[in-house]
């Protein structure tokens, strides 16, 4: 062979190779490479709840987030609507427990790494949030009265051992709560300042069980964890690994053009935010404004970072002493989910409004006017080939 032939037999491979056109620019790959799982960092110590990384505290919330007994029917627990083998979700447009309820269940993965809690982010702490559904009517309508009792009776011991001895309860009412019906409202006005405090206490001790476990509940690894690593070390992905064209074009399209990347963005996919996208409501259901209604709720919440409940000390609560509190983007503004896992598991946003991830693309393609507010999303005018590359590579994170 010709030096001539060789070097176009040599070129020829290079091409074959896909050597011949980088598929990804240098920015392009770094954004890629702040995506893969590997680049979530570890679990920052919640220093509000310091039971959090107490592994007895963790099965004990284990045990609570799956106890029907915590509710006021006893046929509900968090996991009726977080299933466990539905990524901590229910397949359902509104969460149903006791009641029918306003908003989608959220899936629960990696859900400790945020600063706020809810579609709306009324709570500021995973172990206040965990309280809230507990007296929900809507949801696992009970009362904390009721609560401490139960615990007394079922776990004491176990309670115990992890938060030292529990209160005297024998005057406490079977039922009494701020929040419940006039009955319990009454009776927990009739209650002492110290005996409400005792409730109260085993009642935040509670959701800081709850807390430690759910903080094991971890996103895994996914087709585009094993693509983008296999990209970071500058090897072609192989087999199941490698993307298609259209999957590559769908990840261009996420990072560049279609700008999904500027809230889902870094390896949850979420900026941990809130922002208006102008997704429609729903019929029937009341009005929900997100975000500007939450404010008032989190400041209010007696088991905020400011209360009486929080372990450690106030350099904790940041996000609360600086939280904005006015704003016209705070109308219908909500959190920003993660979507790992999102294919697998429709419908889709705050109360079910899409039922496949082609009308989420579609929406986000057309953009439309917020009913409330001003939607931060602008007209994408994607092509029919590119909202269904944006569709496909959304798959590689949940395979
Ligand atoms: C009736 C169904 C139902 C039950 C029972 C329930 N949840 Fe939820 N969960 C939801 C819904 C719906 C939302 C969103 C509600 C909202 O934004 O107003 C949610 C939100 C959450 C969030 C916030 C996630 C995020 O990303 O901000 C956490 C954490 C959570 N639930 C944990 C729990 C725990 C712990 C329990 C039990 C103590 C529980 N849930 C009981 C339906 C339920
Ligand atoms: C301005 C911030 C922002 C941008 C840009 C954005 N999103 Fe979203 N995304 C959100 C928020 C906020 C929600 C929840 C909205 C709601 O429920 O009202 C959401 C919801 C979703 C959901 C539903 C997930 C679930 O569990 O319900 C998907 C899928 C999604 N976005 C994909 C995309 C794609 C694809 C793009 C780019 C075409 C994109 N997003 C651009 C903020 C954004």
């Amino acid at each position: 062979m010709s030096r001539f032939s060789r070097l176009l037999a040599l070129l020829a491979m290079a091409v074959l190779a896909g050597c011949g056109k980088p598929e990804f620019s240098d920015a392009e790959k770094k954004t890629i490479a702040s995506l893969a799982l590997s680049a979530l960092p570890p679990l920052k110590t919640d220093t509000t709840n310091r039971f959090a990384d107490v592994p007895a505290a963790a099965a004990l919330g284990s045990t609570l987030f799956f106890e029907v007994g915590m509710s006021g029917d006893g046929k509900v627990s968090c996991s009726t609507c977080h299933k466990i083998d539905r990524q901590f979700q229910d397949d359902l447009p509104q969460a149903v427990g006791v009641g029918r309820t306003n908003r989608r269940t959220m899936p629960l993965a990696g859900v400790a790494h945020d600063p706020w809690f809810f579609w709306d982010g009324r709570r500021d702490s995973l172990w206040a949030q965990a309280l809230t559904p507990l007296e929900n009517p809507l949801e696992q309508a009970g009362n904390r009265a009721a609560y401490a009792h139960y615990i007394k009776a079922r776990f004491g011991e176990r309670y115990e051992r992890i938060f030292g001895p529990l209160p005297d309860l024998s005057t406490v009412p079977a039922n009494a709560s701020p929040l419940g019906s006039d009955a319990e409202k009454a009776a927990w006005n009739a209650m002492s300042a110290a005996q409400a405090e005792a409730v109260n206490r085993v009642f935040a001790n509670i959701g800081k069980a709850i807390a430690a476990f759910e903080r094991s509940i971890a996103p895994p690894q996914t087709r585009f964890d094993r693509f983008a690593a296999a990209l970071a070390t500058g090897i072609q992905p192989q087999g199941d690994d490698a993307f298609s064209p259209e999957e590559i074009l769908g990840l261009k399209l996420f990072i560049g053009k279609a700008s999904c990347v500027t809230c889902h963005t870094g390896p949850r996919f979420t900026d941990s935010s809130f922002h208006n996208t102008g997704v429609p409501p729903v019929a029937n259901l009341p009005p929900d404004r997100g975000r500007i209604d939450a404010v008032r709720q989190v400041e209010a919440d007696p088991f905020n970072c400011f209360g009486a409940f929080r372990d450690g000390d106030a350099s904790a609560c940041g996000e609360l002493r600086f939280m904005v509190k006015a704003g016209p983007e705070l109308v219908r503004a909500y959190k920003t989910p993660s979507l790992r896992g999102a294919a697998t598991r429709p419908p889709y946003m705050h109360a079910g409004q899409f039922s496949s991830l082609d009308e989420v693309v579609a929406h986000y393609s057309k953009a439309p006017t917020s009913v409330e507010g001003v939607s931060e999303v602008h007209p994408l005018q994607l092509s029919d080939r590119e909202r269904g590359a944006v569709v496909a590579f959304l798959k590689t994170l949940a395979e």
